[in-house]
């Protein structure tokens, strides 16, 4: 894995540079935190699951017009994504009741919320990534109010249709996170999607039982973790011979 040199180890991920200027390698671990790392963990497969299942959503939403940073697989566990800088924000968008804001507003899980709600996060661990208003924002120069526009604006439209995409496989889109980057486009400079969608950082309930389908199960041992990553995975038809010996190789970077 030194084969090229290792720009950041963030919590699920490993970013390396890439091999083409402007591009980075994206290699998806298995290991799980919860709690801004309180909780630590291994979910055999989830890097592999991810992989995939964030290159599936990436290539959807780029198909309705919103540019993301996802380039190519390159094998089982990396993948190749444009360079970004990103914008040290997490934005995330709530269609119900469900995690942080259950236990901020003391609303019941499981409750619809009026409209789909937009919320910021400062990425920042030393201070547990804290709620900050969109006047934060402007004032400390995190981003721009036209950027901000920009990105409330993608962020409800993939929340649109994200909520139909799951629906049409049995799953309700509950809350997801996402994080936008600045790309060099020529003189200009353009918002794009970057980071991963996948059920470290959405959460899926079926339709039919509620059950839970995605990173809830290790925060709150629910067990079952691995088979939730893989029946996302089987129902968007993506992983359908999903072998389980495949994806205990840790490496996973042979080509495929
Ligand atoms: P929350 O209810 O804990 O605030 O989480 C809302 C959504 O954002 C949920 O789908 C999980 C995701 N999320 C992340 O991906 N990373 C984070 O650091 C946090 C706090 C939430």
């Amino acid at each position: 894995m030194n084969r090229r040199r290792q720009i950041y180890e963030g919590k699920a991920k490993i970013l390396y540079e890439g091999p083409e200027p402007g591009t980075i390698v994206q290699y998806f671990k298995d290991d799980a935190t919860a709690g801004n790392g309180a909780k630590k963990g291994t979910i055999i497969g989830k890097g592999v699951m991810n992989n995939r299942i964030s290159e599936y959503l990436m290539m959807k939403i780029a198909n309705i017009g919103i540019p993301t940073h996802f380039l190519r697989r390159l094998n089982m566990r990396e993948q190749l994504v444009k360079a970004v800088e990103i914008i040290p924000l997490e934005i995330v968008v709530r269609n119900v009741a469900a995690g942080s804001i259950v236990k901020r507003l003391g609303l019941q899980e499981g409750t619809r919320l009026p409209r789909p709600l937009v919320e910021y996060y400062l990425k920042n661990d030393e201070l547990n990534d804290p709620l900050v208003l969109e006047d934060y924002i402007t004032a400390f120069n995190w981003a721009t109010v036209n950027e901000m526009d920009e990105i409330v604006s993608y962020a409800l439209r993939i929340n649109d249709f994200l909520t139909g995409l799951f629906l049409g496989i049995g799953i309700q889109l509950i809350d997801f996170k996402l994080e936008f980057g600045r790309f060099w486009k020529d003189e200009d400079i353009q918002i794009i999607l970057a980071d991963e969608i996948s059920p470290d950082n959405c959460r899926f309930w079926d339709i039919e039982s509620g059950e839970k389908l995605d990173k809830d199960r290790f925060r709150r041992d629910l067990g079952k973790v691995e088979e939730a990553y893989q029946e996302i995975a089987r129902r968007l038809k993506i992983l359908p011979e999903a072998n389980i010996e495949v994806l205990k190789n840790k490496e996973g970077v042979e080509s495929i």
